[in-house]
């Protein structure tokens, strides 16, 4: 059985309406079968309609997996003794980088724990390397430093910054980051919007003590900043974690956010994550038909890949860049050729067709 209000609010959300939080609530809520696939169709046109067929690739290079921080879902915690830690040589991730740009990647994301040995400058001499060695978009993904160090990374040759705010609940956020403040997070954030990074951002699905009110203020904070990027992934418990126990995020419900993000958002570049491709075998398919338009292939070598457990299931061999092709143009897309900058924002009124 279709609600007819459901039906309205989804319509009013691909028209460009602006939903209240409960209206949000309703479309996250999208009963299993036919309420979903109206969902998911609806995302895939939008999808078409604002950012088109392409898939954009972002090659991540993990580049260390030392962590200051006790987040109690993440295998990287300080806490977490029985990971071994490793930290790349800067010239071997510059070698990684080189790699990926000759396999025609176009963006390098480089991805680490909160790691204060990479300093300002060190971080700042790494990303000009690269820049000059490829000319690829540069994304860091390091966590929260002083703006200082955002504007030096900026100046150096980086285009955009991955932060996810997790949760947009203080309650929850202060519980999951061992102490941490929310407030902190999205200062950072600003920072980086204010610094004219491309900013990403995102939360988990499925975290202990979150409600279906939490999803929707998530996606109100998510329509507030206007990111150009959401990484939005299901939680997956780590054994080595103070969260070993607990339930995890299922993959209906990750995709059904996603849907809404791409309903509500329109063009921001949505990525298929390694986490849901995790969690089911046709995970990341299932996300390019529902919204997602970037796929982000891991190009860590593999002695360090291993390393970089996140969640449990994260390190296995990943899809080398022939499959995800091949997983793409079997959709009937295609791999995008530029570097994959969000689009500019289309009037739906400018539609031709
Ligand atoms: N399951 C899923 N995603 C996780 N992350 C951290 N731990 C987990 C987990 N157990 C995500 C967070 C963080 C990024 C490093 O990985 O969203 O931002
Ligand atoms: Fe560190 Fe990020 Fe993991 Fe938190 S989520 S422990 S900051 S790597």
């Amino acid at each position: 059985m279709v609600r007819t209000k459901f039906i309205e609010i989804l319509r009013g959300g691909e028209e460009g309406r602006q939903l209240s939080r409960r209206e949000i609530q309703i479309l996250l809520g999208a009963r299993k079968g036919e309420e979903c696939r109206l969902l998911f169709q609806a995302a895939d046109r939008i999808r078409e309609e604002f950012v088109g067929k392409s898939v954009h690739l972002r090659a991540i290079i993990e580049f260390s997996n030392f962590c200051r921080q006790n987040c109690l879902y993440c295998g990287l915690r300080r806490d977490n003794r029985r990971l071994p830690r490793y930290r790349m040589a800067l010239r071997e991730i510059v070698r990684t980088a080189e790699n990926a740009a000759a396999e025609g990647y176009k963006t390098i994301v480089l991805q680490s724990g909160e790691d204060v040995w990479f300093t300002r400058n060190r971080t700042a001499d790494l990303i000009r390397r690269i820049k000059d060695q490829t000319g690829a978009a540069i994304t860091l993904s390091v966590g929260e430093r002083y703006p200082e160090d955002y504007r030096a990374w900026k100046q150096a040759g980086a285009d955009r910054f991955l932060l996810k705010f997790e949760t947009s609940s203080p309650a929850l956020y202060r519980y999951l980051r061992a102490g941490l403040e929310l407030k902190d997070r999205l200062n950072s954030l600003q920072a980086l919007l204010d610094l004219g990074f491309e900013v990403g951002s995102g939360n988990m699905v499925g975290l202990p003590g979150q409600s279906i009110r939490d999803l929707a203020r998530d996606m109100g904070l998510i329509l507030k900043y206007d990111f150009d990027m959401l990484g939005i992934g299901p939680f997956i418990p780590h054994p080595d974690t103070p969260l070993a126990g607990a339930r995890g995020g299922g993959v209906e419900q990750t995709l059904k956010f996603l849907a809404a993000a791409r309903i509500l958002t329109k063009n921001a570049n949505l990525p298929a994550t390694t986490a849901l491709g995790v969690l089911r075998e046709h995970g990341r398919e299932r996300a390019l038909l529902a919204g997602a338009n970037v796929v982000m292939p891991d190009v860590t070598p593999e002695e360090y890949r291993r390393k970089y457990e996140i969640y449990p299931g994260k390190t296995r061999p990943p899809v080398d860049r022939k499959a995800v092709g091949r997983m793409v143009r079997g959709l009937g897309r295609g791999i995008g050729r530029g570097r994959g900058f969000r689009p500019p924002a289309r009037l739906p009124s400018f539609r031709t067709s």
